[in-house]
């Protein structure tokens, strides 16, 4: 046998012996519902999974001065990340600008996105009525919902995004 070999045989005699050493598979702890809840919230283009709750845009403004300002500007433009308003009527220019208003097909995944990932040093950190409020403010900086309609589990599907039929389905229905 190559000293290669001598090298390989031993090692898996230790990799062997290391496995067995588990009597079971180490897939961590069972979990409860509530676990299941925590990391289960998806929200469809159709509302579903939307929490109870609301808020509107006047709501929504001085949370967004609190937590998203700073990285995302005054209005939702101009900050030092993505501008999240404006860009409407840029998409078939040599210069789109692609923001939730100009772009994003469904209003329900900005609750989804805001709730999930933002703000970006706090992620999970806001309140359901604060999502539902900023969703709404920055829904009206862009024009599409106005300052005073309440988005809810019931209201915000129905809000109807400017370039919600200019997406292309890209499998073959069968
Ligand atoms: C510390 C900086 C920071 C803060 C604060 C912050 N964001 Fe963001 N935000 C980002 C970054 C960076 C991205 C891009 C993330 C990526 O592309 O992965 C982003 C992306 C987004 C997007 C998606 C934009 C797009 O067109 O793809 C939305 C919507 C958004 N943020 C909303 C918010 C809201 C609402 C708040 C306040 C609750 C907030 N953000 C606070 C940094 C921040």
């Amino acid at each position: 046998m190559s000293m290669r070999s001598v090298v390989l045989v031993g090692l898996l005699a230790c990799f062997a012996t290391m496995v067995q050493a588990d009597d079971k598979p180490r897939l961590g702890v069972s979990v409860d519902e509530t676990a299941i809840a925590a990391s289960n919230f998806t929200i469809l283009p159709n509302g579903e999974g939307l929490p109870a709750g609301g808020g509107d845009a006047t709501e929504g403004e001085p949370v967004y001065v609190r937590a998203c300002l700073a990285c995302h500007g005054v209005k939702g433009q101009e900050g030092m990340n993505d501008a999240l308003v404006g860009g409407h009527g840029t998409l078939t220019g040599d210069l789109p600008v692609r923001t939730v208003g100009s772009y994003w097909p469904y209003a329900t995944t900005l609750f989804d996105y805001i709730r999930r990932a933002m703000p970006y040093t706090a992620p999970g950190s806001l309140a359901d009525n604060d999502v539902y409020a900023l969703t709404a403010y920055i829904l009206f900086l862009n024009g599409i919902v106005a300052e005073e309609d309440t988005m809810t589990a019931e209201t915000l599907p129905d809000v109807r995004m400017p370039n919600r039929d200019n997406f292309v389905w890209a499998y073959t229905p069968r």
